[in-house]
């Protein structure tokens, strides 16, 4: 992501931050080089921040050996991630806020959930749930929207042993067919409609066209009242949520788990050709979960922390509702999106309800920076203390914009490298601790052992760029595909036997920080010199007249790949060819020769997923003018945008 010029710039930690944080650069030295050379100790002193019915003895036994990989950890161990999350903070916490939640619209409000309302909100959830036949061990798709009883569900699901599988609303009913399918499932949890952006989202018409295509599969549908809009309600298998929970019991004990129960599976976006079911367990995930949590936010009691992300993807599983959860936190959920009614909409929630540690992706900043400094300015976010970045490169830029316009150049950005099949974050800076440079990612955290190899295999030592592995397991790891364990094995641990794959590439500075330069899969090789897509595209981004900018490859009779860049301007009208020239120049002149960009097609729109990710393999098909596998389009976040992207393409046979 970062060419030399652009990671030049060092933000030292602040004083104030050394003193006051959990965790400064002397405790980060001294705890990260104890984590690496005895894991064991470590992760058994902090395995203790969860409640454990029973105590664990063995705390790792892990293995990335070909053959042999197999992942666990705590393994004697028993406890319930809602015991967790919520019965034990009663005695302290009671009548703290857990969870406040803000509406779509203004008008729509906000409420705002205790602790002690959740208990007792989460166990008629469980009883519910269990009237309809779910058991121990059974997996429970979820389609619901940005509202509390996602939360609910989750924790009802953790609290019976039953595992959850949500599903992003995003996903059309095709996806959602095959993901229900996939997982198994006999319930599904879903809302009458959805509200987003000022757009209702027809859910329960999508799961009734889901199920159209799995007769039989599915025996029961609970349905949460959001909107109240009258749905088709099949007789038998169709039930309103609040018509049930008249009907059961007020209590629930936690079940007892092992920590390897399984706790959830989510499939991964629409970025693979076929979706990928991810299984996390109980005691690892959550003792992981919690501990990024507390230190790469420094949560501290009385913080209010927002996220962004949808519920329906890891970041909303691990930081809205599991880890500020287990740590006793304030967590806010946001059912809108940043642009409703107003671009100032993330400013208001944030003054309105005193936010002070934000969480939010790339995608959500560069859009608001398009839209200018002044509907940041005329709030004030005096609340807020520090800022994170999840989900993408954040290119030197809009991280710029961020920290000196959301931020007014006091709030730390901590960009937080990390996966869906990672459980947690693993590279990120701890703003206590780290010196910040825009656009890296900087170091691992504790029990993270990064490795760039070379595509042999070979360990790269000291400065180095290549692909990055992790030569050694920890606690929130993903432990297999559902369903799939060779798939497992074959995608992460066969291409460096031994280690794991993140199939991103990464650099390495002379300080021993981490920049993530793109999807391995993404790299492009032009005349023999391997560029990453991400360091020209924040090349592009960093071009005054430039909001947005995605790069692919496309083969070329001379270079072998040439560099095909569709670029998003500040403003539409701006698009000429004098423009475009100035663009490639501009590049060339910062990156030098080899990144002279072949192609750039004014875009309106990128093809994404609802999590915020470029669908980069669309973007290669239309540059490549290859229309004949354009694979699974339903995920995308706005299907129009590829439209106007192929009218457009540059590249015609
Ligand atoms: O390429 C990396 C990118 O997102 C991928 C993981 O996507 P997903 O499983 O959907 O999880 C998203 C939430 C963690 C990674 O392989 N990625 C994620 N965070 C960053 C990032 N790339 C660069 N910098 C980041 N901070």
């Amino acid at each position: 992501m970062n060419g030399k010029k652009q990671t030049t710039v060092v933000y030292p930690v602040p004083k104030e931050w050394a003193e006051r944080a959990f965790i400064n650069a002397q405790r980060y030295e001294a705890m990260y080089a104890a984590s690496i050379a005895n894991p064991e100790e470590f992760w058994r002193e902090h395995g203790k921040r969860i409640h454990w019915f029973k105590p664990y003895n063995t705390v790792k036994n892990t293995s990335f050996e070909p053959g042999k990989v197999s992942i666990k950890w705590y393994e004697e161990g028993t406890t319930n991630v809602s015991y967790n999350c919520i019965d034990r903070h009663l005695a302290e916490r009671g009548d703290q806020v857990a969870t406040i939640w803000v509406g779509d619209h203004p008008k729509d409000g906000a409420r705002s959930i205790t602790y002690r309302e959740l208990h007792a909100i989460v166990m008629k959830w469980a009883n519910v749930l269990k009237s309809q036949g779910v058991r121990k061990g059974d997996v429970v798709t979820l389609y619901l929207p940005m509202i509390p009883e996602a939360t609910y569900a989750m924790l009802a699901c953790a609290r019976i042993g039953a595992v959850h599988s949500a599903v992003s609303t995003i996903c059309a009913s095709n996806s959602l067919a095959s993901r229900i399918a996939d997982a198994g499932s006999k319930v599904v949890v879903t809302a009458d409609q959805g509200l987003r952006g000022g757009h209702k989202l027809e859910l329960k018409a999508a799961v009734d066209a889901a199920l159209d295509k799995l007769p039989g599969v599915v025996t029961s549908v609970i349905v949460v009242k959001r909107t109240g809009a009258p749905v088709g309600m099949l007789k038998g298998r169709d039930h309103y949520y609040n018509e049930l929970s008249d009907t059961v019991p007020e209590q629930c004990p936690p079940e007892e788990m092992k920590a390897e129960d399984p706790l959830f599976i989510l499939f991964t976006s629409g970025s693979t050709a076929k979706p990928k079911g991810v299984v996390h367990t109980t005691g690892g995930y959550l003792v992981y979960a919690a501990m990024t949590h507390q230190y790469v936010f420094d949560y501290h009691d009385g913080d209010i922390y927002w996220c962004t992300a949808d519920i329906g993807w890891i970041t909303g599983h691990s930081y809205i509702v599991y880890g500020p959860l287990a740590n006793g936190a304030t967590t806010l959920m946001f059912e809108g999106v940043p642009t409703y009614p107003n671009v100032s909409r993330y400013w208001d929630i944030i003054d309105k309800h005193k936010v002070s540690l934000f969480y939010t992706a790339p995608t959500a900043i560069r859009s608001l920076m398009r839209s200018g400094e002044g509907a940041v300015k005329s709030y004030s976010r005096a609340s807020l203390r520090l800022l994170g970045s999840v989900g993408e490169p954040i290119d030197p830029k809009s991280w710029e914009w961020y920290h000196r316009v959301v931020g007014d150049g006091r709030c730390p950005i901590v960009d937080t490298w990390w996966q869906t099949e990672t459980g947690g974050i693993l590279i990120t800076p701890l703003p206590g601790a780290t010196d910040l440079k825009p656009g890296s990612a900087s170091k691992p955290f504790f029990g993270v052992k990064p490795e760039i190899v070379d595509a042999a295999g070979n360990v790269l030592d000291g400065v180095a760029d290549g692909n990055l592995v992790i030569a050694d397991s920890w606690p929130g790891q993903g432990r297999t595909l559902y369903r799939d364990p060779e798939r497992f094995e074959q995608e992460y641990f066969s291409p460096y036997p031994g280690k794991y794959f993140t199939r991103d590439g990464a650099r390495r500075d002379a300080d021993g920080d981490y920049s993530m330069t793109g999807r391995v899969d993404d790299v492009i090789n032009v005349s023999g010199h391997r560029i990453g897509t991400a360091e020209v595209e924040a090349a592009l981004v960093a071009h005054a007249s430039v909001s947005e900018a995605a790069v692919v490859g496309y083969p070329h009779e001379i270079k072998g790949q040439g560099i095909y860049a569709y670029v998003i301007l500040i403003e539409d009208d701006a698009a000429s060819d004098d423009l475009r020239k100035e663009l490639v120049s501009w590049v060339r002149r910062e990156k030098g020769p080899t990144f002279t960009i072949d192609k750039v097609q004014f875009a309106l729109g990128l093809p994404k997923t609802s999590s915020g990710k470029i669908i980069r393999r669309i973007l290669g098909k239309i540059a490549e003018d290859d229309f004949t596998a354009l694979g699974d389009t339903s995920t995308l976040a706005d299907p129009s945008v590829l439209e106007h992207l192929i009218d457009n393409r540059l590249n015609r046979n």
